[in-house]
């Protein structure tokens, strides 16, 4: 469905370079058929090298591409949509918007009448495949969703969930790289305060980590379930994980992600 079309990633900083790396790493969408878009060409160089197509111009990409992912920061998005809303052609064009904050509605203010329009909320997990991206539509717009799903699940897993929604996707899985990756390292300073020097309690602490959450997604069980099973009375686990939670573990990673989730939702409207 998408994979012949042309595609270009416009505002390809951080999440947009996950995303082109993570396609073509995917091996379904060919870099020849893929132009990225930025004001600073030069930063983005190697891509070329990768057999992407570079471009400084957002009307050159918008004539070329069929489909527009849209991954720039949500104070840049109403200068760009103004800037490209003349050569969107509703009948062509189908636009997925990973830009935090910025609703189907207010997208389409801006944009031609029937512009179709996915917004999807990918995390940088992209770039190794293993991208959690939810994805919202208006209900009309099922075959534009469909080539959203099938875009982010090649890079990893994808969840359709009501736009409404979207704020708390952004906090939980886009913001959430960053909690677990806080929660890793956290692990692994423990691990260097009891002996492991500290290459090795990162690999380790990463690893324990994986482990963790591929036991709860292949046995689709709930965390406690699994927790039951590596805890015994009066053990080691449970002493350490009753201290955590005596100072607080549980409370400040639910308030992070609260306090996140209503960041997302006014980052745009500020
Ligand atoms: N990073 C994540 O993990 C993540 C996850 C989910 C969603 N998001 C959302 O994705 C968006 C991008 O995040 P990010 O972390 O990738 O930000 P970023 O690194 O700042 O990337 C945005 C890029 O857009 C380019 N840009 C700005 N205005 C442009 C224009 N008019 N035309 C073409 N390019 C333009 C900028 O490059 P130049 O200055 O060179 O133009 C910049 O590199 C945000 O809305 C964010 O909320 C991010």
């Amino acid at each position: 469905m998408s994979k012949n079309k042309k595609l270009a990633i416009i505002g390809t900083g951080n999440l947009g370079s996950a995303i082109a790396r993570g396609l073509k790493e995917s091996g379904s969408y060919k870099p020849k058929n893929i132009m990225l878009t930025r004001r600073h060409l030069d930063r983005i160089a190697e891509f070329a090298e990768m057999g992407f197509k570079l471009e400084r111009d957002n009307l050159e990409a918008v004539d070329w591409a069929d489909l527009l992912i849209i991954t720039v920061e949500p104070q840049q998005m109403d200068r760009l949509l103004d800037e490209i809303r003349h050569k969107i052609e509703p009948q062509r064009h189908v636009i997925i918007s990973c830009v935090t904050g910025v609703s189907i509605a207010q997208m389409k203010s801006r944009l031609p009448e029937n512009t179709t329009l996915v917004r999807a909320m990918p995390n940088t997990g992209v770039a190794v495949l293993e991208s959690m991206t939810c994805l919202a539509s208006e209900g009309n717009n099922g075959l534009a969703l469909r080539m959203a799903e099938e875009i982010f699940s090649t890079v990893g897993k994808t969840l359709v969930i009501e736009e409404e929604q979207m704020a708390a996707a952004t906090a939980l899985g886009a913001c959430g790289v960053a909690f677990f990756l806080r929660a890793i390292r956290a692990a692994s300073q423990g691990g260097i305060e009891i002996g492991f020097p500290a290459d090795k309690a990162v690999f380790i602490a990463a690893q324990t980590s994986l482990a963790a959450a591929k036991l709860l997604l292949e046995n689709k069980s709930h965390p406690e379930a699994e927790i039951d099973r590596v805890t015994t009375p009066r053990g080691i686990t449970i002493s350490g994980l009753n201290t955590m939670e005596h100072q607080g573990f549980s409370s400040a990673m639910i308030r992070g992600i609260v306090t996140s989730w209503e960041k997302a939702d006014k980052l745009y409207k500020d």
